[in-house]
């Protein structure tokens, strides 16, 4: 059933992800309308003992700045009356009898004439512990089947650390959970402009016979950060750039780029498309690489003095079917450079025959800004206005800030637990899409664990190693020169 009783458990309540993302995500929810008070009732469940005031504070202490400016005390104040917190272990039956207990007798107490049992398990926690917990709410917090409803656990990345490790946490998971019950949260999925990929796709007459090798040149799916990993370079260390962007958000946007016009907008057509783009990529090759680490980053005392680990990473995939094969798609992730956006940039082949010699003026590039503000924008070339006949590169420009000036653009978490409730899992990643991600970038990673291939250093605040922008003009990128696109101010 899809109304009725709904228990949010948080599990990992007094960590860095529950405090920065889940918790007001669904305060946000809650603030919107979405999570009725008669109907939800959140569960914070994690090993420190605390009380549910202590609990409450925690996030409360997290927020003030920016949620006391934003919306009523009364509201927050009903809102958190909602939340109870568990305290327990992650590997002993103890704890989860207590929290089986607790979400009972509130479902207990809205169900006295009819209802469900609606149970979601968000695990903001290493993965490490993701197969024992997962064994425990099995084995102790399954929802109530006479009520109806289900059961559903939400996990986010690392999905391991190659393609083995990755394969074995899915074994374990699988085994006690279906694949319908579990949802891999990629939070890239969960932004405005990666979902409105599929519309601009496949709902526009323009792009349709355009977006292929004939005409297309060139793609960058492109991630920067202008801070380094301060704080968390010991989680930082371990993975790397690769794995903790361009394995899975960078990845997961060019397969909405690059896929099929699936059969449907369900789920599982959707999911079919992105894994057959996975599947299609080829084996990537060293002089396509470039990997950097910035000046300083071994200076965090949790990083190793003789780290090999990339904070930079320019990788060229080949997408060897018939639309896409010729065309290099460039992924590019980076910390501590000298900018903050995320951006897909699509650059159009030059204009054969062309009568203005204007070659030099830059080609069509159609750019969709992920962060910040949200914007698309087609680079062309236009007549210079004025009495001379000269060319001029311009852009047609639909930024949303100006254009959706009434909307509030929803965070990414906020969709996508709203998706996990009302069972959607299009915006999550399948397993055999994980397998498919691990496999094209495994090689590469344990070539780099075992110090084959070495970061060049670069200086914090800088593009990222010179090699990188070499890179991108070998596999045919070409930068227009005195043109920059500046986003309007309202
Ligand atoms: C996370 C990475 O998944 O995404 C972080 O672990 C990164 O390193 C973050 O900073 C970026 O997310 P966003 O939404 O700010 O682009």
């Amino acid at each position: 059933s899809e109304t009725g009783c709904l228990s949010i458990v948080v599990l990992g309540a007094s960590g860095d992800l529950a405090k920065k993302k889940t918790f007001p995500a669904l305060f946000n929810l809650y603030r919107q309308g979405f999570l009725q008070s008669n109907e939800v009732h959140i569960f914070g469940y994690a090993r420190t003992k605390i009380s549910d005031d202590d609990l409450r504070n925690r996030i409360r202490s997290f927020w003030c700045v920016f949620l006391v400016a934003c919306c009523s005390i009364m509201l927050m104040t009903e809102w958190f009356y909602q939340i109870k917190y568990v305290s327990g272990s992650y590997d002993t039956e103890g704890g989860f009898r207590m929290l089986d207990k607790e979400i009972s007798l509130h479902e207990e107490f809205r169900n006295s004439t009819e209802g469900s049992s609606r149970r979601l398990f968000y695990l903001a926690l290493p993965p490490s512990v993701y197969p024992v917990v997962c064994r425990m709410i099995k084995l102790c917090c399954m929802n109530k089947s006479h009520l109806g409803g289900w059961t559903r656990i939400v996990v986010e990345k690392p999905f391991g650390k190659d393609l083995d490790s990755a394969e074995k946490l899915s074994n374990q998971i699988g085994e006690l959970f279906e694949e319908p019950q579990l949802y891999r949260i990629d939070h890239y999925l969960g932004k405005e402009l990666v979902q409105n990929l599929l519309v601009l796709r496949f709902a526009n007459r323009f792009f349709l016979p355009l977006w292929n090798r004939d005409n297309i040149d060139n793609v960058q799916i492109v991630f920067r950060e202008d801070f380094g990993t301060e704080g968390r370079g010991g989680y930082f260390d371990e993975y790397g750039i690769i794995r903790d962007i361009i394995q899975n958000h960078l990845l997961q946007v060019l397969c909405l780029v690059a896929m099929e016009k699936p059969v449907s907008l369900k789920p599982e057509h959707i999911r079919d498309e992105k894994v057959k783009v996975l599947q299609s990529v080829m084996p990537i090759k060293d002089e396509e690489v470039v990997l950097g680490q910035y000046n300083g980053y071994r200076d965090d005392p949790t990083v190793p003095d003789h780290s090999n680990t990339p904070t930079f990473a320019t990788v060229v995939l080949r997408i060897h079917n018939e639309r896409w094969e010729g065309v290099p798609f460039i992924l590019k992730a980076g910390k501590a450079l000298n900018s903050r956006k995320a951006e897909i940039r699509i650059q159009f082949k030059d204009v054969p025959g062309d009568i203005f010699r204007c070659k030099n003026q830059g080609r069509n590039e159609f750019v969709i800004r992920l962060q910040p503000s949200e914007a698309m924008y087609m680079k062309l070339t236009v007549k210079q206005p004025g009495l001379e006949m000269s060319t001029v590169q311009s852009e047609l420009d639909l930024s949303y800030g100006q254009r959706y000036q009434q909307v509030t653009i929803p965070e990414a978490y906020e969709r996508l637990i709203l998706d996990t409730i009302r069972g959607d899992q299009q915006h999550f990643v399948r397993r055999d899409e994980l397998r498919a991600a691990w496999e094209i970038f495994t090689p590469l990673l344990h070539r780099i664990d075992d110090g084959e291939f070495k970061p060049l250093p670069y200086q914090p605040g800088s593009r990222g190693p010179a090699e990188a922008d070499e890179l991108l003009e070998r596999a045919g990128y070409v930068q227009t020169h005195g043109y920059i696109w500046i986003p309007p101010t309202l």
